[in-house]
């Protein structure tokens, strides 16, 4: 988002144009931002011999996954879905890989029919299912997920390493995992995966897993796998703060490189393909949710607005304490900066974001919250029974809608209205 003189503007679409045009709350994308973000990723991963995935647990919807997969990005998939999501915008199976510590039996089954091209294996009971269902005539690309061991520093909720976390095969059970796929007719062990978690700063954590995952490739080639695959995960963080910290992922990523690099050259291994899977990095920053501001009060010596969102349309504020930072959108203001805290409508505390906006924030007024692209609109519920927001593409001075908003209505679709 970039202020304007007469307010905010999104892809060059002033703030003002899509809340009439959409309403509110919205989920505005920037695409020019979002394409720039997957073209470099595309290009750092051609450079540097790195095969990126996008998440699509960050977001994801029909226009995005064509979008992204027009980029040259795969995705990855991690329920039912998201597959369907991914299959409606015709992305092929070959650029697809299936996540989840507790996938389905249809998920399984749609695994075996080779709608991905690729798994990634949570736990043994997993890796027998699809044994079960694959065969010589019709294999199974695996990945085994292991937990390295490596406990990352960030919030408990979002880390997904180290012995308090239920993902992947353990370092002690990852060699019978091994043996198992090895021996299963149809498996066809292409390597090892290991995400840390989310909201990562510094190579550090992706060195030390790097040791361990080389490690298990290892285990796995000599147990016979072709094992070429070595992914990292995704986790790359994203600060949403004006000031906060800015990570340098061309480093990163060459760190990454290197430090997969030097342990498979300490083993005299030959050098495997990697992966890596980011989400938030890529739509974070392009995404803006718009609220209408609802009322504004004080209580002693607390400023509050309420806006027309809720911890339903943007739960990381309560789950982790994510930062959002606040701007008025559809007007300028000279008025001197007061800290308000902004709520939603929810039934909780519902706080959005504690930050300073221009003492004259009015009910009426556009209020944008940054950085809102990542886990907002994917993490939506209908608490409170509130509908979920619509979702625009604007860029280049153009916008359009690429998620209707529910209606009042849709919320009792499911609803069994029996006569009593
Ligand atoms: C297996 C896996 N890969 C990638 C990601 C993406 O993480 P991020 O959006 O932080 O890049 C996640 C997030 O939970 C994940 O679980």
């Amino acid at each position: 988002m970039r202020t304007e003189r007469d307010g905010l503007a999104i892809g060059g679409v002033p703030a003002n144009e899509l809340a009439h045009a959409y309403g509110t709350p919205l989920l505005a994308l920037d695409t020019d931002v979002l394409d720039a973000n997957v073209a470099w990723f595309a290009s750092a991963g051609e450079r540097l011999g790195i095969d990126v995935y996008y998440a699509g647990k960050a977001l994801l919807f029909v226009q995005l996954a064509r979008r992204i997969a027009a980029g040259g990005l795969g995705i990855d998939v991690c329920s039912l879905g998201e597959l369907l999501t991914a299959e409606r915008a015709g992305v092929p199976p070959a650029r697809l890989v299936m996540h989840g510590c507790g996938k389905t039996e249809t998920e399984l089954d749609a695994i075996a029919a080779g709608r991905v091209g690729r798994v990634v294996v949570d736990h043994f009971e997993e890796l027998a299912a699809l044994a079960n269902r694959a065969s010589n005539d019709s294999p199974i690309s695996v990945l085994l997920r292991l937990n390295t061991g490596v406990a990352a520093r960030t919030h408990a909720h979002v880390l997904t390493g180290g012995e308090a976390s239920k993902f992947g095969f353990s370092r002690e059970t990852i060699d019978r995992a091994i043996a198992f796929a090895v021996a299963s007719d149809g498996i066809v062990l292409g390597g090892v995966h290991g995400h840390l978690g989310s909201q990562l700063f510094d190579a550090e954590p992706y060195a030390q897993s790097a040791g361990v995952l080389v490690d298990t490739l290892a285990r796995m080639r000599a147990a016979g796998a072709p094992a070429h695959d070595l992914v990292v995960g995704g986790g790359f963080g994203v600060d949403g703060r004006p000031d906060g910290e800015r990570l340098d992922l061309d480093r990163l990523l060459r760190d990454i490189r290197t430090a997969v690099g030097d342990e498979v050259g300490a083993r005299r291994l030959a050098m495997p393909r990697i992966g890596i899977e980011p989400g938030r990095s890529i739509v974070a920053t392009a995404g803006t949710s718009l609220y209408r501001v609802g009322a504004v009060k004080r209580h002693g010596d607390h400023r509050f607005a309420i806006v027309d969102g809720s911890i339903a349309d943007n739960p990381r504020p309560a789950l982790y304490g994510a930062y959002h930072h606040p701007a008025l959108a559809g007007r300028s203001s000279r008025a001197a900066f007061e800290e308000f805290t902004v709520c939603g409508r929810s039934c909780e505390s519902d706080r959005l974001v504690v930050a300073p906006l221009p003492a004259d924030l009015a009910a009426g007024d556009l209020l944008a919250v940054g950085t809102a692209g990542a886990y907002t609109y994917s993490m939506a519920s209908n608490y409170n029974r509130f509908p979920k927001p619509a979702v625009a593409f604007a860029g280049r001075g153009e916008h359009r809608l690429v998620v209707r908003r529910e209606r009042d209505a849709d919320v009792l679709r499911n609803d069994v209205d029996e006569p009593r």
